[in-house]
């Protein structure tokens, strides 16, 4: 039987369901790490503060470093029948250094302890992320090199527009990408990471040992990506320290932001893997079959990552909610912050992942893109401008290529086959020799000359 941090005050045995129900375990075993690199802090801060002796603080160290081992190695074995994981990793304590534990939980509290763990993970993970959405960014990006004579129809209401580059459309979403790496930069660089707010009062123990003392530790953990140092302060205001979770709901707001452009690049390639449009082949690894029909292959993982974003939003708005109206400082329904987080975290980082070897093996079909790119009204455009360029003002040439285009519909009559007689029905300048030049995709992006690339 497991023990709980708070027995005392209670004569009668916690109710078997509820006992259940208010556990974190199941989910919060993902803190451990971080709970035992506080508690180190801990030990730290209560020997330099008298209330521990160094031998006393030696001990507890190496049995801390035990468990961080064990966590690091994947070896630990959480206890399930514990409430959280801050009880579990005391409990184990106890197991290892007897007595001793009694005196860790001084000056601390788990309000304390688990916003600053649920930061540090936060942070790492922020971190880990960023290098996923920067392979993301230059897959796009090499993608769009190795095709960079590639030319699509771009599309306004889902209807032909103009002919752009594909590395213009791909580079948009490095755009958007880009910009998702460094809303999270700022967010991470903005978690403050403190200790010493205790249940909500502070603690009788002075705030530049826990200053220093964070900083030691926390130098000398390994983590995989850069920690960064800057973000570690004092405890301004106790009560904010253990009751703030707008860092969870900035992190998962831009998640949301996120996963809303990988539902649109998914969109984008799902409708362009049509018989319709038949654009883009995708690659065997990243689609499915179906069982009834044998000719199938669907793409379900661009399917699945569309779908998702309705986690993340689902996640954001869950959060959201359960802080509204809560009464300063510490309620339990903040424990709920946990599973919205770090499903977010999960979804987005596979999602990226498989994003990413999605664009590396799709194969791009140039003959079905350059049927698509016959359609004439993809021209109409630099048909007005060539008129603009002959004197023809704007808004009456726009009204002569309209017909133009309307006349060549009605009469299932191409633009570049209508006679010369034709053609002075619509405009006199409109010459036959001149403009079937314009039909051309290649010209017609190179003719674009408002874009300063950045890459
Ligand atoms: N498991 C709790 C959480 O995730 C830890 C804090 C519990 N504190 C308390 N006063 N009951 O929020």
């Amino acid at each position: 039987m497991n023990k709980k941090l708070w027995g005392g005050r209670f004569k009668k045995q916690t109710d078997k369901l509820f006992a259940e129900f208010s556990k974190s375990i199941g989910y919060d075993y993902k803190l451990g790490s971080y709970d035992v690199l506080g508690s180190m802090i801990h030990v730290e801060v209560l020997s330099k503060a008298g209330f521990l002796s160094k031998e006393e603080a030696k001990k507890l160290h190496s049995a801390f470093d035990g468990i961080y081992k064990s966590i690091e190695d994947n070896k630990f074995k959480f206890d399930k029948t514990c409430e959280d994981i801050h009880t579990n990793i005391h409990n184990l304590l106890e197991k290892k250094v007897g007595k001793l534990v009694l005196k860790l939980h001084a000056a601390r509290s788990r309000n304390d302890q688990v916003v600053f763990a649920t930061k540090m993970y936060s942070k790492i993970e922020i971190l880990k992320l960023l290098v996923d959405l920067q392979k993301l960014v230059n897959q796009l990006i090499k993608t769009g090199i190795k095709n960079s004579s590639v030319v699509i129809p771009g599309f306004t209401h889902m209807q032909h527009a103009q002919p752009v580059y594909l590395k213009d459309y791909l580079g948009a979403y490095g755009e958007m990408f880009t910009r998702d790496v460094k809303r999270l930069k700022n967010i991470e660089a903005n978690i403050a990471i403190c200790l010493g707010a205790g249940a909500l009062a502070g603690t009788p123990i002075d705030a530049s040992i826990y200053k220093t003392k964070l900083e030691e530790v926390i130098k000398k953990a390994k983590f995989d990506v850069n920690f960064n140092m800057k973000a570690v302060s004092n405890v301004s205001n106790s009560l904010d320290a253990v009751s703030d979770r707008d860092f969870v709901i900035e992190i998962i707001s831009a998640l949301s932001i996120v996963a809303m452009h990988l539902s649109r690049i998914a969109e984008d390639f799902i409708i362009w893997s049509t018989k319709e449009f038949g654009f883009i082949d995708l690659d065997d690894a990243f689609a499915t079959g179906s069982s009834l029909m044998p000719q199938k292959k669907n793409p379900d993982s661009l399917e699945l990552i569309r779908g998702s974003c309705a986690k993340i939003y689902g996640n954001l708005v869950n959060v959201l909610v359960m802080m509204k109206g809560l009464p300063l400082t510490y309620n339990r329904d903040m424990q709920l912050d946990k599973q919205p987080l770090f499903n977010s975290f999960e979804v987005i980082t596979d999602e990226i992942k498989i994003i990413t070897g999605v664009i590396k093996s799709v194969k791009f079909n140039k003959d079905k893109i350059q049927e698509h790119l016959n359609d004439e009204s993809l021209y109409a455009t630099d048909l007005v401008y060539f008129l603009v360029k002959k004197g023809i003002p704007f808004t009456y040439a726009h009204e002569t290529i309209g017909k133009l285009i309307c006349y060549s519909i009605e009469n299932n009559l191409s633009i570049k086959d209508m006679p010369q007689s034709v053609l002075n029905k619509f405009s006199t300048k409109l010459i036959k020799k001149e403009i079937v030049k314009i039909f051309d995709p290649l010209g017609s992006v190179k003719s674009k000359i408002s874009i300063k690339r950045r890459r």
